[in-house]
């Protein structure tokens, strides 16, 4: 019993150490931590995310684009095939109206998030961005549009796009074509390639929890996103939509969750890590137990909130009160409470340089 604990501890010290641990190393890890050693790796994480960015939060507005997608993903309740969800598409005007009203409440960062939508091409996609840009200078435009060719990421980055959020939600290749039937593997990975290469700043990540993945999948994910260099991790949990296959399976656990994202601080301690919106939905107090996690992201939704509903990646997804950028004050009492600061700033990551 004890030596279990002994070697966990040993473990997370190498962590701290060394930003490395092989494969087999972090699957003892997720197999046997218990209450002592994951307290232990909550304090590291928590004290390494303070070294490098202080106690500092940042919020970033999030734009849910378009619901429309061409992917089958399994989990997910936007993808193409469900017949039951209210499809809809933001005009170029609601988008700008969305970020206006963002700015004018502080926010620094706009995330366009959405379904893989054939509407939005490159033409219709640069001409936002070049606007965004010059209405918004000091402010940083982050993509999360799905997978496309590494020339079109390449016209993005050019018309000034900052960021890109793509996870690549599993590393066990068998898992990821059994539950993206109409995706590959291994254009997931070039995607991702193809971004760090065009000098975005990337965001790999993952779901915990999804039927059928396993400890081994889970520490293969936090090496890959080591590997990567990622500059943001998104890390939340699996949760059921009714529409899909895996309406009956059990949510993703918060503790695993909250370990992983422990672990990812310390594999890369200059990292961007959100505390999701899955997590918020998995338990009342999700953002804040992620903040003491090691996370240093929120993402308020600023989408049309007549919209918000027909995002419905999985059941429960909160999208209203602290959730939703005209909660902001409510939001920075919370994060003031769990003992850290708002930061409004463009939030770059600590090794960028403004191009
Ligand atoms: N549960 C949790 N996360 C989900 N996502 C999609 N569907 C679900 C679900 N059912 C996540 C995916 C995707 C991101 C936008 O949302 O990881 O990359």
């Amino acid at each position: 019993m004890h030596t279990k604990i002994n070697r966990c501890i040993e473990l997370i010290d190498r962590l701290d150490e060394s930003h490395t641990l092989t494969g087999e190393e972090i699957q003892y890890l997720l197999e046997h931590v218990e209450e002592t050693s994951r307290d232990y790796l909550t304090l590291k994480a928590d004290a390494t995310r303070r070294r490098i960015y202080g106690d500092r939060v940042f919020l970033r507005g999030l734009v849910e684009v378009s619901n429309f997608c061409i992917r089958h993903c399994q989990y997910c309740g936007i993808n193409g095939l469900n017949p039951n969800i209210r499809r809809y598409r933001l005009s170029q005007e609601e988008i700008l109206a969305s970020c206006r009203g963002g700015y004018e409440m502080g926010f620094r960062t706009f995330v366009l998030q959405g379904g893989e939508d054939p509407a939005f091409t490159d033409e219709v996609l640069t001409e936002l961005i070049r606007t965004l840009r010059r209405d918004f200078p000091d402010a940083a435009v982050t993509l999360s549009l799905g997978e496309r060719s590494r020339e079109s990421y390449r016209r993005l980055r050019e018309a000034g796009a900052d960021r890109y959020l793509l996870r690549h939600e599993t590393r066990n290749r068998d898992l990821y074509q059994k539950i993206h039937p109409n995706s590959d593997f291994d254009e997931r990975t070039q995607c991702l390639r193809d971004l760090k290469e065009l000098g975005y700043q990337v965001g790999a990540g993952f779901m915990v929890g999804i039927p059928g993945q396993t400890r081994a999948d889970l520490a293969q994910d936090l090496l890959f996103v080591k590997e990567l260099d990622a500059e943001m991790v998104g890390i939340g949990p699996f949760m059921p939509h009714h529409d899909t296959i895996f309406k009956a399976e059990p949510a993703g656990s918060l503790a695993d969750t909250l370990l992983l994202l422990s672990l990812t601080r310390l594999l890369l301690p200059q990292a961007l890590i959100p505390a999701t919106t899955a997590l918020a939905s998995v338990a009342d107090d999700g953002r804040e137990l992620g903040l003491k996690a090691g996370c240093n992201v929120i993402m308020p939704n600023l989408s049309p909130p007549g919209v918000r509903a027909s995002y419905s990646l999985y059941d429960g997804k909160v999208s209203f009160g602290s959730e939703a950028a005209e909660g902001k004050t409510l939001l920075e009492q919370k994060i003031k409470d769990a003992g850290y600061q708002t930061d409004l700033s463009r939030g770059d990551h600590a090794t960028w340089k403004i191009k």
